[in-house]
């Protein structure tokens, strides 16, 4: 959906609204916001056009108008389609949202797809596919692999990257935020699955068992790593490959969101944050990506293992192959966890509804590192005792946590919102999690997650939450 196309639904408001649009290609940006506010005059309410608006002050130099004007069409806009919350925080205004802007990317690629593909390949110089492809192909002829078994291609979009899996994947399966990328997708055929879905969400209810995972050019689009680094960790094999792409910043920042609207990553945090999420790394290219407004963007080509013997908490609730349903909470948890580690296998959970053996895993899991778990009635909590404020990565577990337990399907706005509940507060609603800052003799402590759900899915989402408190 192409928003100047959108109409105000008042004939004399479109015409200013054209006019303006004519200005603006002249480069006159100023006399095209003064009659985008003469439109705006005839119809207060047209989110679309105080987008249109905030866009010409931009380019006119007007900074501050141009906060005013997206502040507008944040209230109109709850979705979040026009992506006001971006505009506003790269312009300083607002902090970044947490993760993607749903609404926004999925706008924005579904009007875009038809031309994508011409766009990127033939005007941008689009190498991100390529690039990707050359790593994981130099990385699996290293490993003497002809073919992995499952590969997942997130933000798989057209099927650029798709195209190039098909050769060294049995199982190629794709996901993107946009219907419209994904139907292009499924008439190139290349695909064995194809899903719409949010990245992080489809993540979470995953089963897992996957050799390969990618994401070209797709990253930054959705804010911070460690969420994302946590949620495919726990979806590779033991030796398993991530490889994927970013937008390269050079200073001192981690993370800087560009007025492209865009995010761009730090080499150093975005190591440190791998590594942290129990990755190796395995190789860290620095190449131009394609081009924008002319210049090219450089990019971090990056290729991870999820090391072939790890003590990942995360694996202990089901086996690679074992869908959500049928996860069984394991009688032996506490002699499963011991065996783990180097040589110990996979633990297999094969006995359901065993509280004790819940608590008991999550407390030695978690009690070893930095944190509790303990189990009341029907809840399980996590504690964290590092020190750390409720922070990104506690969030994102607990969204993901959230879809385990079937709560809201709707994950967008929604689930930015019980995110913020959750940093407010504890919720104590069937099904509902939630986070509640305490301070204790000074130690900032952290009730990382409650859930009230049962058997296998509250300890999956609780050891879930568990393991990105241990990550963070
Ligand atoms: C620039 S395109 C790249 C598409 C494809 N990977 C390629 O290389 O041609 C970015 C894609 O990522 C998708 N995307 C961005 N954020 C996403 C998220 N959080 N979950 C799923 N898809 C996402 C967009 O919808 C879009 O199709």
């Amino acid at each position: 959906m192409r928003i100047f196309q959108l109409s105000s639904g008042d004939l004399v408001a479109d015409r200013r609204a054209s006019y303006a649009a004519v200005l603006a290609q002249e480069a006159d940006h100023a006399a095209a916001a003064e009659l985008m506010e003469q439109a705006l005059e005839l119809r207060p309410g047209w989110a679309a056009g105080w987008c249109l608006l905030g866009d010409y002050r931009l380019e006119a130099g007007d900074g501050a108008g141009a906060i005013t004007a997206y502040r507008e069409l944040a209230r109109l806009d709850a979705e979040g389609q026009f992506g006001a919350a971006l505009k506003l925080a790269a312009l300083g205004a607002a902090p970044p949202p947490r993760g993607t802007e749903i609404a926004y990317v999925e706008s924005l690629f579904d009007d875009y797809a038809a031309r994508f593909e011409t766009k990127l390949l033939v005007g941008l110089d689009y190498q991100a596919p390529a690039q990707l492809s050359r790593l994981i192909e130099d990385a699996l002829a290293g490993r003497g692999i002809e073919q992995v078994g499952r590969a997942l291609d997130l933000g798989c979009g057209t099927g650029l990257m798709g195209e190039r899996l098909r050769r060294r994947a049995s199982f190629v399966e794709g996901i993107d935020l946009s219907g419209e990328m994904v139907e292009l997708a499924q008439r190139k055929g290349i695909y064995d699955r194809l899903e719409k879905a949010e990245l992080t969400a489809f993540l979470a209810v995953h089963a897992g068992g996957v050799d390969l995972v990618t994401a070209a050019d797709v990253l930054n689009y959705c804010g911070a790593l460690p969420p994302i680094l946590a949620s495919v960790f726990p979806r590779l094999v033991p030796g398993g490959l991530f490889a994927f792409t970013l937008e390269r910043h050079e200073g001192p920042e981690p993370m800087v969101l560009r007025p492209s609207l865009r995010y761009a990553h730090g080499e150093d945090a975005m190591r440190a944050a791998c590594r942290e999420a129990g990755f190796e790394i395995i190789s860290v290219g620095t190449a131009p990506l394609r081009r924008d407004r002319g210049e090219p963007v450089m990019g971090l080509l990056v290729l991870l293992s999820r090391p072939a013997a790890l003590d990942a908490s995360y694996d202990l609730t089901r086996g690679p192959d074992e869908p959500m349903a049928q996860q069984k909470v394991p009688e032996q948890t506490i002699d499963a966890l011991d065996a783990r580690g180097p040589g110990g296998g996979e633990p297999r959970l094969d006995h359901r509804e065993d509280a004790a053996a819940i608590e008991r895993g999550l407390q030695r899991q978690i009690g070893r590192r930095s944190g509790a778990a303990f189990q009341v009635g029907g809840d399980v909590l996590v504690e964290d005792r590092t020190k750390l404020p409720v922070n990104d990565q506690v969030a994102a577990a607990l969204q993901q946590a959230a879809i385990e337990t079937g709560v809201p399907a709707d994950m967008g706005q929604q689930r930015r919102q019980e995110a913020e509940g959750f940093r407010g507060g504890a919720v104590d609603r069937p099904g509902k999690l939630g986070a509640q800052p305490l301070e204790t003799e000074g130690e900032q402590r952290v009730l990382a997650g409650k859930v009230r759900i049962e058997g296998g899915a509250a300890y999956s989402a609780a050891t879930r939450m568990s393991s990105t408190v241990m990550a963070s």
